[in-house]
């Protein structure tokens, strides 16, 4: 039997993000009970098709989360103990982590004042005989400019990984964000534009890599089933559940793209017009999806806690990482004494306001009206 989900909430609280689960989940979920297979079969390979016809990519590999498509990724790209892979300062810190996890260095670049992504002028300044690879970074549903990393790459012989853990159906001129590389990655963590509770999906074109992927979550095995192990592998396989829940809300990413969007479209229309406050740039090229519509303000902190006064849920940028505490005694990491003046600038304007699929028309507009109020009062 099934049983029709009503969303709960909180009353009167408007998060800034939910994920969209209802009956329909349920509806996926119950095959995976019918067929009594829980670890990854049929419907793993079905969510991974899905996203191959989403993203064009030939090979994607789910794992179990992001943060491990990442690590079996780099492993996978051979980058190793010492090597030097470039990474943004502005991401969420998984993208670091995973670097250190594989024996790398990960080596802070600054991003662009517009985009936030990696500013790939300056990252050609931090090449050295050591660097081997470079993560481009999708940020907040836009894509990186990935005419200027590719061809960074290719003059010097880099490796490309994308973190498209945000990019799910993002797209660079008309490319799907996680395809332009040797590798890229998806994540379907339950705030991203789609979920699957945790998960993770590598993307390449390379047979050899989505190989050595999919024996690194297989515990060094090209299939299941034997117990003789030809190298050296992991467990980071992902469930039926988890692509249960993953092929119901694929189904729903069209409608939640769309309604982002108008989201997006509302903010800008009524909000664009506020002095000190406008809305996060977009490159031109880069088709985005909005998962969280964000804005630069001058005044975030007194901003966020006067929303929050109103039982509205906001959200600032990630801590650049030159600041994270976990990265203070400079052991794991290289060039964080440069220069992140922009980084620090970013973060101490950025605000992701509510933009849930969920969030109603009235909603939003509770939102809008609490923030003209508090820029009324200011301007
Ligand atoms: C940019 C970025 N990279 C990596 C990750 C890690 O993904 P996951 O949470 O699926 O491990 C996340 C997400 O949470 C992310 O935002």
């Amino acid at each position: 039997m099934l049983f029709v989900m009503k969303r709960k909430g909180r009353s009167g609280l408007i998060t800034q993000i939910e994920p969209w689960i209802d009956d329909k989940e349920l509806i996926e979920l119950q095959r995976v009970i019918d067929s009594t297979f829980v670890v990854e079969h049929k419907l793993t390979q079905e969510f991974e098709d899905m996203t191959k016809e989403l993203t064009g990519a030939k090979h994607a590999v789910a794992l179990t989360n992001g943060t491990m498509a990442l690590f079996a990724s780099l492993v996978a790209l051979g980058i190793k103990s010492d090597d030097e892979v470039i990474i943004p300062n502005i991401t969420f810190v998984a993208t670091a982590n995973a670097v250190i996890l594989a024996g790398a260095i990960p080596v802070l670049c600054e991003v662009k004042s517009d985009t936030i992504t990696i500013d790939v002028d300056k990252a050609k300044k931090l090449i050295t005989a050591k660097t081997k690879a470079i993560i481009p970074v999708h940020l907040y549903g836009q894509s990186a400019d990935m005419d200027q990393v590719m061809s960074l790459a290719k003059e010097f012989d880099l490796k490309v990984l994308e973190d498209a853990a945000q990019g799910v159906g993002v797209s660079f001129n008309n490319k799907h964000t996680g395809t332009f590389g040797d590798i890229g990655i998806l994540s379907y963590y339950g705030n991203k534009t789609i979920t699957c509770g945790e998960g993770g999906i590598v993307l390449t074109n390379d047979d050899e890599l989505a190989k050595k992927v999919y024996r690194l979550k297989n515990h060094g095995r090209d299939v299941k089933g034997t117990f003789i192990h030809e190298y050296i592998g992991f467990n980071f396989s992902f469930t039926e559940m988890q692509a249960a829940i993953g092929i119901s809300q694929m189904k729903k990413l069209p409608a939640i793209i769309e309604r982002k969007k108008e989201i997006h479209d509302l903010y800008e229309r009524e909000l664009g017009g506020i002095k000190g406050f406008h809305i996060a740039f977009l490159d031109k090229r880069s088709t985005p999806v909005f998962w969280f519509t964000s804005f630069i303000s001058e005044d975030v902190d007194e901003l966020i806690g006067y929303l929050k006064k109103y039982e509205i849920q906001s959200r600032r940028f990630f801590y650049p990482l030159h600041l994270q505490p976990c990265y203070a005694d400079k052991k794991y990491i290289k060039n964080i004494d440069d220069d992140f003046s922009i980084s620090e600038e970013i973060y101490n304007k950025g605000i992701s306001l509510p933009s849930s699929y969920l969030m109603s028309t009235s909603e939003q507009n509770i939102v809008i009206n609490k923030i003209k109020d508090f820029y009324e009062d200011r301007n």
